[in-house]
């Protein structure tokens, strides 16, 4: 892999789509998260169900053309989230997601792999998130998250299920979501 196609295959800055607000960042610090002990779904670390991001127009319009998770995801502070790919073995797996940083940790890593999990050595690519902006990630090539600090870092991850990286993101890219998509629809 070439940075150029990490850049068009893996993770990609929406252009169509504005920064988030801010109450979303106090949304996701409040929230209360669930471990993968207690959810239980499979290539998910810590989640919550992100009820107020997902009754936004924006969602809306995303759930009329596609099936989807709306998620808060928190990085523990010295963890580290293995590399995976998005259960593909299951009915619905997660093809892709929008990954949004919202806050927290901004030394904590996320990256792609070349395509070997198990490798002894990994090439691999560095996610150059930026604060509350939008990000489309596939989640059918190995990634992984070092967080080495002391502090949390969060997430909100809008999954898609079945729907392949490149069919979403040419939604995305063609798709007028009005002036005010992220008030309630
Ligand atoms: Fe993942």
């Amino acid at each position: 892999m070439d940075l150029d196609t990490f850049n068009n295959t893996c993770f990609y800055k929406l252009k169509n789509i504005p920064p988030i607000p801010d109450l979303f960042v106090a949304s996701a610090e409040q929230a209360v998260y669930k471990t993968h002990d207690q959810h239980k779904q499979l290539a998910h670390s810590n989640t919550s169900v992100a009820k107020d991001f997902r009754s936004t127009k924006f969602c809306r319009i995303l759930q009329n053309n596609f099936s989807i998770n709306v998620d808060y995801f928190k990085n523990d502070p010295h963890s580290f989230y293995k590399f995976h790919k998005d259960a593909p073995w299951q009915a619905m797996p997660r093809t892709c997601s929008i990954n949004i940083w919202l806050s927290g940790n901004p030394g904590a890593i996320t990256m792609f792999s070349d395509t070997e999990i198990n490798k002894l050595t990994n090439q691999v690519f560095i996610c150059n998130y930026e604060k509350c902006v939008p990000f489309l990630f596939n989640s059918q090539i190995p990634h992984a998250v070092v967080n080495p600090f002391n502090e949390a870092r969060y997430i909100l991850s809008i999954g898609f299920h079945i729907a392949p990286y490149e069919r979403v993101k040419k939604f995305l890219d063609e798709t007028d979501f009005g002036h005010d998509l992220y008030s309630p629809a």
